[in-house]
């Protein structure tokens, strides 16, 4: 068809990194003929270097480098956001037992024993480059759930900058808290996709200039379950889900959809749970203009006497708060 020129598809890119040069020239003659792209690099600090400036989609890593080896460079790619997810393959020498235990713990997807067969040097490159294929569109998913998210907050001109604000607060917090970083991943993540089941509550519920009447909040509650059910089919996120389907539970009980009670309550949801209300408070809505951040510290902590958020959590919110208005002011 004229005018419907689609760019062939990127080919699978292998980095190899091994100081021999035999071996480096064995891998690439045969991923070469098998139709991948290939990189080869000499040494560790070659290979951090060449994961970061062309996002190959398989690692080979000989474990016996000068300088970082193998097993440091695949500890620092998976300790890293960015690269965790690109399958890393240690190339071993024949009984390297603790080389391969050392290889297990820095998170290595696979093991290649030298000297490599062909067929097996084929066959671990073409199902880890499968798996990669699959978790980039998983990626993918994951980015148009956030697109969607973004434009849920677009309806409704009151919000914006709402879901924003919230990622940054509740890893403000959860770093007030001294949680980890896959949570703190998370609470980043879940500030944006918290509301993302609003895409099911109609605008005239949504965007209402006042308050909802019984059937109406019935509606609106219904975008915790539906967000849950919609990033179900999302592995990459499983962490977030409960974020989604829980940052209205109170700890009271008094809150939705499950009416959860005290430690019921996921902890990431009790957090995105304190700076949605905060952010509430502090921005303009349909029915009321905003509060200043005094009055809204004043709110929450009258919910924490109401018992519905920890008291912890709260005043390690405003610490955070006061912190970061010091830093930044
Ligand atoms: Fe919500
Ligand atoms: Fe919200």
């Amino acid at each position: 068809m004229i005018g419907t020129h689609t760019p062939p598809p990127r080919r699978t890119r292998v980095l190899v990194a091994d100081d021999t040069e035999s071996i480096r020239a064995l891998f690439e003659k045969l991923l070469t003929s098998d139709g991948y792209q290939v990189v080869s690099v000499v040494d560790g600090v070659a290979a951090l270097e060449a994961v970061r400036a062309q996002h190959p989609d398989v690692i080979l890593l000989d474990v016996g480098m000068p300088g970082i080896d193998g097993i440091e460079v695949c500890r620092r790619l998976k300790a890293d956001a960015a690269t965790r997810l690109t399958p890393v393959v240690l190339v071993t020498g024949l009984s390297e037992l603790p080389d391969r235990i050392r290889g297990i713990e820095a998170g290595a997807d696979d093991f290649l024993t030298k000297p490599v067969h062909p067929h097996e040097l084929r066959a671990r490159v073409a199902s880890l480059s499968r798996m990669k294929h699959l978790t980039d569109e998983l990626d993918s998913a994951e980015a148009a759930f956030v697109a969607l998210a973004l434009t849920i907050e677009a309806r409704d001109p009151m919000t914006k900058g709402h879901c924003e604000r919230l990622a940054h607060w509740a890893v403000l917090l959860g770093r007030g808290l001294g949680l980890p970083a896959d949570d703190l991943d998370a609470l980043h993540r879940g500030g944006y996709l918290h509301d993302v089941g609003k895409v099911g509550v109609p605008d005239s519920v949504l965007l209402k200039p006042g308050p909802l009447t019984d059937a109406e909040f019935a509606v609106m509650k219904r975008h915790t379950e539906i967000g849950d059910s919609l990033c179900a089919p999302l592995q990459s996120l499983r962490g977030v889900r409960p974020i989604i389907r829980c940052h209205h539970e109170r700890l009271d009980g008094s809150g939705y959809p499950g009416g959860l009670r005290g430690d019921e309550v996921p902890l990431l949801a009790q957090i995105v749970g304190i700076v949605d209300v905060y952010d509430a408070l502090t921005s303009d809505r349909p029915y009321r203009t905003a509060i200043d951040p005094d009055a809204a510290s004043r709110h929450l902590l009258s919910e924490v006497e109401r018992r519905k958020f920890s008291k912890l959590h709260v005043e390690a919110f405003l610490d955070s708060l006061r912190l970061s208005a010091v830093v930044s002011g």
